[in-house]
Order: structure tokens, then C-alpha cells, then sequence
């Protein structure tokens, strides 16, 4: 149904691929300097920081959103929590946004500018003295709301799944018939994820009326709703993937004149990851659908999974049988049954790669990488990225090390709990036979019970992970 676009080549260059080197990422959020900048004398709140607060923070920070556990849509609210706003605003770790200030810019962009971050940081300083509420002017900057995808479709697995017992992560799929009387096109996102604290990640699949015998055999085979799918749907049927959630995912819109088309017979799978390690309850989760007409005759999106090795050696201080690459990917087979796809030689091979090629990797900075050449020219909207705990930092750029290199996505301090998809502010033109490097870095020492880790399903496994929304070429 698909033709890949992007085919791994063979990487002949290892010097290359060795120069490029992302030995330092730092341990703690670093402050940002904000001393070069000049804020007004008297920095009140109604004046200056209630437009940067309402711009940047209350779409999350208000009741019945996902920070609504403190909310900022009040005067005495802000004031009572400044210091800790000042705390979070000055080391970058509010508001989330995980891409690097060298990033292609990105739409949606949640970061204040540093004279935000010096008002915010003086008022506090100055004690946080509300000021007259005549002087509040709405801020004039786009901040950051979320987008508002219209409930055209909605799908929901059918029934609640109360996860396995007997395993820490369970991959589970739920097949759901696509209720329509003509085809369509998909232009929006929402994902209501049921239980927040064990949903891990979730994949959305497209499948055509071939696969729908197969969906019956399966669907409740084993008394429950849906059936275990660790390793993807597995229904041997050709699978369009459309979509994916991860925590801190935004809802989504794609670009204006594109979309995913869907046609009558066909099924939406929805695989579930859920982590047990704090909660096991009955989960309903849902996916939102905005739909326009076929007549609309939209441009066709593709939605491309990139893929690396992840070769993730013990720290130095720890030895042991689980030190060994063979144990880890024995434990993969058994746990998971291991999709060939993402077996670890299998995966070296698809990047054209020997595991020599990891021979600089250590415990603390284990690095895996694949250079995917172009064979098509094509337009690109927006980029992802998945990895799990370990994650320490993520790339995508096309042309590395060369002279027009282009950083799509910069992520220096991996975190688990912000993956969301990113738009580039412009659409990208790529052409044919630019290079698109994926690399992810991990840290070992981060691990409670440090072993040696390759590509596996579980949260204590890892992923090299990355997606490209682009238009068919
Ligand atoms: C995209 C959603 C989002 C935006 C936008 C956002 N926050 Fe948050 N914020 C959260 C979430 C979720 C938490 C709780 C979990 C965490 O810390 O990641 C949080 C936690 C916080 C906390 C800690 C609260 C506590 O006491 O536990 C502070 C302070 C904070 N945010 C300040 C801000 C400020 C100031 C802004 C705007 C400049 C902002 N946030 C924008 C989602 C957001």
C-alpha cells in the first residue's frame, strides 16, 4: 500500500559518522542568563507578567487542564506560587519545550523569550507586587494555546481492558471499524488517554478490508477485549500508520490542504503500551477524528518511521551475565518474542552498520544512529521522537557535518514525560539524496538495575525512535 520513501544505505563513512560526537549533555537544567537583558524599573503583576502568564501557561495551567492542579488563571494564585514560577521559568523547565534555541523554528513553540524569563524573574524579586489592574494589556505575542480539533469521529475501545497480570508492559491492540458512508480525510488528532499514569505510548494504524478476517480471529480470542501485540498489530496485512501519542503529546492539525485518507470497511487499530509499574486499572482511552469530505481532494500525508540500533553497554561499576549483549537480546525473545524488525542485528544491518561501530559506547554515553538517504524529493511537516527512560538526547538533521546541515529536531535533555510531535514553522522542500541522521544518546547509570540494553518493548528496554510527517511523494 505504501512504498517506503526513505531506505536505509549502506554507511560507508564510519569516520563520518564517528566525528560527529555528543560526548557532553549535563546533568541538571542549566539557568538561563538573563542579565544582559533590561525589564522595566517597576515590574508589576497586572503590567507585566499576568499577559506573559495567560499567553504561555494557563492553556495547561487552569482547572480541568493538565497542570490544573495549579492553576494560574488568578492574581493571588501567581502571586502565592512566584517563587516556585521564578524556579521553573529561569532553569528552562517551564514551559515544557524540549527543543534547543539552534532548532529549525518550530510551530506551537512554547518557550519564553529572555525578556519574559528577566520580567518574570525581577517580579519575583521584587517581591511580586500586583500593581493596578487598569495597566493589564493582553499580550501582543502568540503564546501558546492548544489547537482545537473538531469530534467529527470518535473512537473508543469498546469496552474497559484491565491490563494483564502477570506483566510489567503490556502491548495490547483494539480493532475499531471505521463508521462511515464515504471516504474521508482525517485533518485532526486528539488522544483522551483513559489512565495518564499507565499509558506508556500509543500507535495509530490504518488497516483495509483485507485485514478484517483477521482482526475478527483475534479480537477477543483470549476472552478480552483486543489482543496482546507486542511488536505491532501482527495481522500479516499491510498497515498505513497514522498516528501516535506519547506523554506531553499536544493534540494535532495537520497543515491546511493535506490529510490522511479513510474509506468505508476499513479498521482503526489503536496499540496501547501500558506500563504497570504504579497502577493496573480498566482503561477506555479514546481518539479523537476531525474528517472533511473526500471532495475536498486534500494532498495525501505519509507518516515515516525512522529507526536506529541500540547498543547500550553496563556502566563501569557494574559486571555481571547481564553485562552481555547475548543476554539482553535472549531476554527480549522471551519477554516480547521480538519482532524481526527491531532485532538488534537486524538493525544494524538496515543502517548498514557493525556493532564495531558502537565500540566507543559506554555505559553513561551510549550513543545509536542511522542515516537514511532520500530517495525522493519531498515536503516535510513535522518530526517526532520516542525513547524511553535511559534517553539522554535526540537529533534529527539532514546533511550532518556538512555545510547546509539542518537541525529538524534538537532535544539536548531528553524527557520521557514531554515527546510531542513538532511542526517546522515553514514546510520543508528536501531533496533527493540529502542524507536524514537520526541519533539518540542514552545513560545507563540512570537505570536502577543497569544491564545491557537493546531495542526492546518494555519501559526498561529502549527505543531509537523517530517519525516524519511528510506528503506523499
Ligand atoms: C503544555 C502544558 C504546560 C504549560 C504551557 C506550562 N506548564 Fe507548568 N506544568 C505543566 C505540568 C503538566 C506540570 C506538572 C508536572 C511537571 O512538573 O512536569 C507543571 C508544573 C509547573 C510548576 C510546578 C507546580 C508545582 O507546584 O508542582 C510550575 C511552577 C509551573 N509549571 C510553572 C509554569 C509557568 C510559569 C508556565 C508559563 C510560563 C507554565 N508552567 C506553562 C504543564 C505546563
Amino acid at each position: 500500500m505504501r512504498v517506503m520513501i526513505l531506505v536505509a544505505l549502506l554507511w560507508c563513512s564510519a569516520l563520518a559518522a564517528l566525528a560527529h560526537d555528543d560526548a557532553d549533555h549535563d546533568d541538571d537544567a542549566e539557568t538561563i542568563d538573563v542579565s544582559g537583558v533590561s525589564v522595566p524599573e517597576h515590574v508589576s503583576y497586572h503590567e507585566h507578567v499576568r499577559p506573559i502568564v495567560e499567553a504561555n501557561c494557563v492553556a495547561c495551567h487552569a482547572d480541568g487542564q493538565i497542570a490544573g492542579y495549579a492553576p494560574f488563571t488568578l492574581a493571588e494564585d501567581v502571586v502565592w506560587a512566584a517563587p516556585d514560577i521564578k524556579f521553573h521559568v529561569v532553569n528552562g523547565l517551564m514551559p515544557p519545550w524540549p527543543p534547543s534555541r539552534e532548532n529549525l523554528p518550530l510551530k506551537y513553540d512554547r518557550s519564553l523569550s529572555d525578556q519574559e524569563i528577566a520580567i518574570i524573574a525581577a517580579w519575583v524579586d521584587d517581591g511580586a507586587p500586583l500593581g493596578d489592574p487598569h495597566d493589564y494589556v493582553p499580550s501582543a505575542t502568540d503564546g501558546f494555546t492548544l489547537v482545537d480539533v473538531r469530534a467529527d469521529l470518535v473512537l473508543q475501545i469498546d469496552e474497559p481492558y484491565t491490563p494483564a497480570e502477570d506483566v510489567l508492559d503490556d502491548y495490547r491492540c483494539f480493532a475499531i471499524p471505521l463508521d462511515i458512508d464515504a471516504p474521508q480525510y482525517i485533518t485532526g488528532f486528539d488522544y483522551i488517554v483513559d489512565v495518564a499514569e499507565m499509558a506508556h505510548h500509543n500507535i495509530v494504524y490504518l488497516f483495509d478490508e483485507r485485514a478484517t478476517r483477521a482482526i475478527q480471529r483475534r479480537n477477543y480470542a483470549d476472552g478480552r477485549p483486543g489482543w496482546s501485540c507486542y511488536g505491532g498489530p501482527g495481522l500479516s496485512a499491510e498497515a498505513e500508520w497514522i498516528g501516535g501519542w506519547g506523554p506531553g503529546a499536544m493534540p494535532v492539525i495537520v497543515p491546511e490542504g493535506t490529510g490522511f485518507i479513510i474509506r468505508p470497511g476499513q479498521h482503526i487499530v489503536i496499540e496501547m503500551h501500558y506500563n504497570l509499574r504504579t497502577s493496573r486499572e480498566p482503561d477506555q482511552s479514546r481518539v479523537i477524528l476531525q474528517l472533511e469530505p473526500a471532495e475536498r481532494q486534500l494532498a495525501e500525508l505519509t507518516l515515516v518511521p525512522l529507526v536506529a540500533p541500540v547498543e547500550i553497554p553496563c556502566p563501569d561499576s557494574v559486571e555481571g551475565p547481564q553485562c552481555e549483549r547475548e543476554t539482553a537480546i535472549e531476554r527480549a525473545k522471551e519477554l516480547f518474542g521480538q519482532d524481526r524488525r527491531y532485532k538488534p542485528d537486524y538493525l544494524l544491518r538496515e543502517c548498514g552498520q557493525n556493532l564495531t561501530d558502537y565500540a566507543a559506547n559506554t555505559g553513561e554515553n551510549a550513543r545509536g544512529y542511522c542515516d537514511y538517504p532520500l530517495t525522493d524529493s519531498f515536503t516535510i511537516f513535522s518530526v517526532g521522537a520516542h525513547m524511553h527512560e535511559l534517553g539522554r538526547s535526540f537529533r534529527l538533521e539532514l546533511n550532518p557535518g556538512e555545510e547546509d546541515s539542518t537541525l529538524l529536531l534538537d532535544i539536548p535533555d531528553w524527557d520521557f514525560h514531554w515527546q510531542d510531535h513538532y511542526f517546522f514553522v515553514e514546510p520543508l522542500q528536501v531533496a533527493r539524496g540529502v542524507v536524514l541522521r537520526m541519533t539518540c544518546v542514552w545513560d545507563n547509570s540512570l537505570s536502577d538495575e543497569p544491564r545491557y540494553v537493546v531495542w526492546g518493548e518494555g519501559t526498561s528496554d529502549e527505543m531509537c525512535f523517530g517519525s516524519v510527517l511528510a506528503l506523499e511523494p
